[in-house]
């Protein structure tokens, strides 16, 4: 994709959103219980480097998988995550977006996980009605939602630091309002030396629509799920 926002960024993605994927890992893994695997694939959308897709596959065995993913780096990490991992087989990769992404009749689960403000509203309600008829009786659609709810600043902040070698990698991010219904995050990514010398800096502006979880849960109430928010903001919704 020529606008693809990971472009640039994409080395970093990978190493630095680990340890937020401990904490997501469970209530992913819990709301996957439901899963319908035997009537359909599980599609993870917005796969990104397939930490999530992993956690699916591990959740429920034998399960096939799709992971649509229109960055091409953030594919290549995923492509090297799948290599030699026996679940591999399982797993289709999808390189578009949510857009272009070809879907069977019949889902046994549904990822959007780290990704949903990408989607313009128009976008993501077109994503809910599309999906709803597709997920098996009681499969669950899992979103997570992210901050800021509403159009408003975020300070900038540290996320996350991480010891690579004799380097540190380091992300931090702040985001600024940019309309009714969308932020742009501008997130820094730093490389440092054992003497905490910035070695290299990049800064990256994403475009991000915000959405709040009464929006998110009146959404899908409209397209015909019932939704609940649970822990670390996992959203599941099933059709109602
Ligand atoms: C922050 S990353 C999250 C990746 C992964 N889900 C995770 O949690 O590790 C956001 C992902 O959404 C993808 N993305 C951006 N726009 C998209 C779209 N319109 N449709 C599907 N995926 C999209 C990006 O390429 C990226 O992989």
């Amino acid at each position: 994709m020529s606008n693809d926002p990971y472009a640039e960024s994409g080395e970093f993605i990978d190493v630095l959103s680990r340890g937020a994927w401990e904490a997501l890992r469970v209530p992913l893994a819990q709301a996957l219980a439901q899963a319908r695997p035997d009537q359909g694939p599980i599609v993870d959308i917005g796969a990104g480097t397939g930490l999530g897709t992993l956690v699916a596959a591990r959740a429920v065995p034998g399960a096939d998988l799709i992971a649509v993913e229109p960055s091409p780096i953030l594919r290549a990490a995923l492509l090297a995550r799948l290599a030699g991992d026996d679940m591999s087989r399982r797993v289709t990769v999808q390189a578009t977006d949510a857009g272009g992404m070809v879907l069977p009749g019949r889902l046994g689960a549904v990822l959007a996980i780290n990704m949903i403000g990408h989607l313009t509203p128009d976008h993501r309600r077109a994503l809910w009605a599309d999906l709803r008829p597709r997920l098996a009786p009681a499969a669950p659609l899992v979103v997570n939602l992210q901050p800021p709810p509403e159009p408003v600043a975020v300070p900038e902040t540290a996320f996350t630091s991480v010891p690579v070698g004799r380097q540190t990698y380091q992300g931090s991010g702040g985001a600024r309002p940019d309309g009714p219904d969308s932020v742009v995050w501008t997130m820094r990514y730093r490389v440092l030396t054992e003497d905490g010398t910035v070695e290299r800096e990049l800064v990256v502006d994403y475009p991000w629509y915000v959405l709040s979880a009464q929006m998110l849960l009146d959404e899908l109430a409209a397209a015909g799920y019932a939704a609940t928010v649970g822990e670390m903001d996992v959203v599941v919704a099933t059709p109602a």
